[in-house]
């Protein structure tokens, strides 16, 4: 069988350049805090996004616990794997260590999110935005309404 080599031009990508870290393959083969299903699940805030860059949808669902810090953050995308792999991320990074305090929750950078999966493609540094901006609305949607209106409808 003869292999066709793909030639660079202008349409085509320079596959060097999209390398991913094993990190972000675990990630996206294995997302962490998925939610699939947001029909009885009752969030203490909500945060959805949207990409003009792609298009793209991120949303995330948040539970406060003691001491205002994240007990849960939960999310769901349509996105790429690099949107995939760093809101999963971000999705842990928010609740490790018995959960982040808000206030420290909204200073989370996409670089942060990048330097814990262990670099993103450059040209793929929007999708990592998406995850945390979603996370920034879910807390605002908290500290709004006080977890007075429990969410779960996108
Ligand atoms: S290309 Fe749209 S989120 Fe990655």
């Amino acid at each position: 069988m003869k292999i066709r080599k793909i030639k660079k031009n202008k349409q085509t990508c320079d596959v060097g350049d999209w390398l991913y870290s094993d990190t972000v393959k675990d990630h996206f083969f294995k997302p962490q805090n998925l939610l699939l299903d947001e029909a009885g699940y009752e969030a203490d805030g909500l945060g959805i996004v949207g990409s003009p860059a792609c298009g793209d949808m991120m949303a995330v669902w948040i539970k406060i616990g003691e001491g205002n810090r994240i007990s849960e953050c939960k999310w769901r995308t349509f996105g790429c794997a690099s949107a995939i792999a760093s809101t999963s991320m971000m999705s842990v990074i928010a609740t490790e260590k018995g959960g982040m305090l808000l206030e420290r929750a909204k200073r989370l950078t996409p670089e942060y999110i990048i330097e814990r999966l262990g670099g993103l493609p450059d040209r793929k540094y929007h999708c990592s935005v998406l995850g945390h901006m979603a996370l920034r609305e879910a807390i605002k949607d908290f500290e709004t309404n006080h977890g007075r209106n429990k969410k779960n409808k996108i």
